[in-house]
């Protein structure tokens, strides 16, 4: 039997609907009445086993990608939000005029999450208009999880690197409201861009840096996708400076 998530609970019929309902509301009792640990540590330890195996080099970086989205799939937003106090941290938040805020995140101590973890975490702020700019990532892995707002979300395959320039593809292109994911490696969605189309976004982001220790590229690259269109739907997109790529998208 298909599992009950966030994702096809909204494809389910009236009566997986009800049995749904009445199984979430068991479980919500227990979760607030008995305080049984929140769902949200057991996605964070899951997603610090997945990073290491990544690290370690146990996993590839797409099959990270594939775990980590079914991870994200699984995630009880307003669990995971308490937990890590969503509210308190966006309270009299003042977007910034260009590109994302980034607030950092900290998780309270429980049983069983470590307290040094693999990955990164921040979470993004932006305005309406306001856009995580087009860039790409070399030897990184990252997800995005929407905790608010909506977004218009596209990616790019990072198909080849020149000193000024990338070649890319589009892969995805999509609005992203609240609950929905994506993710990143050098070999797949390699670029993304998200514009708030909402008041006010938010974006929860994991990253795990330096899987490749060999590797000396590292990072965040700006391109601008408006660029030379190619055959095969390719497009030639110019690198660009930081302040470049906010000043045009940000
Ligand atoms: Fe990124």
């Amino acid at each position: 039997m298909e599992s009950l998530n966030r994702r096809n609970f909204s494809k389910a019929s009236l009566g997986s609907l009800l049995t749904y309902s009445l199984f979430s509301s068991l479980f919500e009792a227990d979760a607030w009445g008995n305080e049984i640990q929140p769902l949200a540590a057991d996605f964070l330890k899951d997603m610090n086993t997945l990073s290491s195996d990544l690290k370690s080099h146990k996993i590839s970086q797409p099959d990270w990608q594939k775990r980590c989205e079914s991870f994200m799939e699984k995630v009880e937003l307003a669990d995971f939000m308490k937990f890590i106090n969503f509210e308190k941290l966006t309270k009299n938040l003042k977007p910034r005029k260009k590109g994302e805020s980034s607030l950092s995140v900290s998780f309270p101590e429980v049983e069983g999450l470590p307290t040094r973890l693999i990955y990164g975490r921040q979470l993004f702020a932006l305005g309406k208009g306001r856009s995580v700019v087009p860039h790409g990532h070399y030897n990184m892995a990252t997800s995005f999880l929407i905790l608010g707002g909506e977004f218009h979300g596209r990616h790019y395959d990072r198909l080849q690197d020149g000193d000024d320039h990338m070649i890319i593809k589009p892969t995805i292109d999509s609005t992203f409201g609240k609950g929905d994911f994506s993710t990143i490696s050098d070999f797949k969605d390699n670029v993304h861009w998200f514009t708030a189309k909402s008041n006010t976004g938010f974006i929860f982001n994991i990253h795990v840096l330096n899987i490749d220790p060999k590797i000396k590229k590292n990072g965040r690259v700006y391109i601008d996708p408006d660029g030379e269109k190619l055959a095969g739907g390719k497009i030639k997109a110019m690198k660009m400076k930081s302040t470049e790529a906010h000043h045009k998208y940000g």
